[in-house]
Parts: structure tokens; C-alpha cells; sequence
């Protein structure tokens, strides 16, 4: 490689190695999202085995109102990740008056295009993206506009990524930026029989697979490494007393990967973890938030109970 390593590409760099060096080996699955990555993800939401999309764009459809009642008039909403614009769409159309919207996104251009897209949809809204690893802890701009509540919506299912300190630690955070009136706003995935999850997560066509893989392709083409792409089968495993699906990469033979002077061996059948994708119950969830004084206020889900869209409050009764 001749090219200047920028700082983007030497976290990864170290991400990848240290993934590697550990026992199980493990990738991190933030790194699925290059360009081809979100577009195989894209191909994911559009696929019939993968429900949680569809699923959670009609709980949007048909419960925004409620939800726009919940939280109030003259609303702030902080989007963790801009992913969706539609889903963000739903609920901007739905909020009466909402006064601002703070996308936080680690990928500037993204947030740049969602932005400047909302802002000819929404003149009037006070638009404030920030470019953020929200895994880590950030600062938000004050609003001009003195909202009547601050609402963190984190759509999608992102939560389920997180094992369960690291999602009670983003809560805590997430609970910290609403202040003393507001919440969160979270699109999570109900736990349900093994045998839905586990063709989610490894679909007939194979775009999960190559969504999979395509670690591997960034870990060729991006740093430079010596890997067989093709030596590599996509596992997805429902762990139900974990309640998550786990995501490998197994090695088909004895082979190793070359990687900056390292040489990573893997024996015959040896896995590579990539992503856990956690489910949760509402329960589950609701002792999950409370630690960050966060409590269940209303929820939404779908006629077979596959997806729920969950709104908690910051729970200032038991201060003063
Ligand atoms: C984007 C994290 C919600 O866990 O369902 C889809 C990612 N991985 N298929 C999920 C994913 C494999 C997805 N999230």
C-alpha cells in the first residue's frame, strides 16, 4: 500500500488485528458498512426472510400518531445512526411542531446528504447533525429553539448489536442526552422461534452470506491483507438461552490470513464471530432501561408480535 493511512483506516486496522488475535477470533461487525456493505444490507431489508424491516416500518405506519401524542408538541428528536430517512420521516410527519433534529452518524457524507435531504422536507425544523461513534460518549449542540422535550430515537434494531453491558451503558447515555424531560424511542427484535431467526440470518438467496463475507473483502482489498474469500462459509446460530443470534465466518480448511506481518491461523471448521444480533422480550428490555432510570411508557408491535417499537421515560418521580 502506497497510500497514507488515514485515521479511519488505522482504527480499522487495529480493530481487525485485535479482533483476530483474540480466542475466538472475532470481527467487529460496525465494519460491515462500506459502501457495498449498506447495499447488501439494503438487499437484506428487501428480502422475505428478513422481516424485521418491513415489520417495523408498518408498526411506524400505523402507530406514529400515537406515538407524535406520547411525545408531545415542540419536540427534539436525537437519531442515533441516520440510517433510515424513512423511518425518520414517519415520525418527523407525524410530531406536531417538533422544533429540531440531531442525526448522529459516524459517517460524515451520510450525514451530510440526510441532512440536507430533511432540510428541504422540513424548512422550518432546526436540523443539527453530528459527526459521532455514538458507541462512544459524545456532546450534542444546544437547541435556539427551547423544545418541550428531547427524545433519542434509535430505530432498527441497532440495540440488538450490543451485548447487554454495552446496551446498558448506551441507555445510561442515551437517557443523559433526553435530560429531565423526554426518553428514548427504541425499534427492538422480539425474541421468537429458532427456526424464523435463523433463515433471517442466513436467507436462500445468500445475500446474507455475501454480506457476511464481505468483511473479509474489505480486510483484501482495504488493508492489504492475504485472504480466501471463498474459503469462508456464513454460519447464523440462534443461541436461545443467550436470546441472540450469533454470526460466523468458518473456515472451510487449514489456512491462515496475512495481515500487516501477522499470520492468523485457522484450523478446519474454526469460526470467526462477526455480529451478535440480540432479541429481546419486553420484559427483558424494560429491566434493561431501568438502571438508567428509563421507564416503559407505551409500546407498539405487530399483529404476530415479531418487532416492537418501545418509547421510555426519563422517570424523574422518584428525584427531588
Ligand atoms: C442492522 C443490526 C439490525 O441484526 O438484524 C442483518 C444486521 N445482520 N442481517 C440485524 C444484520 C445480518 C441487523 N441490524
Amino acid at each position: 500500500m502506497t497510500e497514507p493511512m488515514s485515521p479511519a483506516h488505522a482504527t480499522f486496522m487495529r480493530d481487525v488485528i485485535a479482533g483476530l488475535q483474540r480466542t475466538p477470533k472475532t470481527l467487529p461487525c460496525k465494519y460491515f458498512y462500506d459502501e457495498r456493505g449498506s447495499a447488501l444490507f439494503d438487499e437484506i431489508c428487501e428480502l422475505d426472510a428478513y422481516y424485521p424491516t418491513r415489520t417495523e416500518l408498518a408498526i411506524m405506519e400505523r402507530h406514529a400518531p400515537a406515538l407524535a401524542q406520547h411525545l408531545g408538541p415542540r419536540a427534539r428528536i436525537v437519531e442515533f445512526g441516520s440510517g433510515s430517512s424513512v423511518k425518520t420521516q414517519l415520525l418527523l410527519d407525524a410530531l406536531v411542531d417538533p422544533v429540531g433534529y440531531v442525526p448522529v452518524d459516524i459517517s460524515r457524507e451520510h450525514l451530510l446528504a440526510t441532512a440536507e435531504r430533511l432540510r428541504e422536507r422540513y424548512p422550518q425544523l432546526d436540523i443539527q447533525p453530528v459527526v459521532a461513534d455514538f458507541t462512544k460518549s459524545f456532546e450534542i449542540p444546544a437547541s435556539p429553539e427551547h423544545p418541550a422535550s428531547t427524545w433519542v430515537y434509535f430505530p432498527g434494531s441497532t440495540i440488538g448489536n450490543f451485548e447487554h453491558d454495552e446496551a446498558r451503558r448506551l441507555l445510561a447515555r442515551m437517557a443523559s442526552l433526553a435530560g429531565r424531560v423526554g426518553g428514548i424511542v427504541v425499534g427492538v427484535d422480539l425474541d421468537k422461534d429458532r427456526a424464523t431467526l435463523e433463515l433471517a440470518y442466513d436467507d436462500p438467496a445468500g445475500v446474507t452470506a455475501a454480506f457476511n463475507k464481505n468483511l473479509l473483502v474489505r480486510l483484501r482489498d482495504e488493508l492489504g491483507a492475504r485472504v480466501d474469500v471463498d474459503a469462508f462459509d456464513h454460519i447464523a446460530r440462534y443461541d436461545a438461552t443467550r436470546m441472540r443470534i450469533e454470526i460466523f465466518l468458518e473456515s472451510r480448511t487449514h489456512q491462515s490470513i496475512a495481515l500487516a506481518g501477522h499470520e492468523f491461523a485457522l484450523a478446519p471448521g474454526e469460526r470467526i464471530l462477526t455480529e451478535y444480533s440480540h432479541k429481546y422480550t419486553l420484559p427483558a428490555l424494560t429491566d434493561l432501561a431501568a438502571p438508567a432510570g428509563l421507564r416503559l411508557a407505551a409500546h407498539w408491535t405487530d399483529p404476530d408480535s415479531l418487532f416492537a417499537v418501545a418509547c421510555f421515560d426519563v422517570d424523574t418521580a422518584t428525584e427531588d
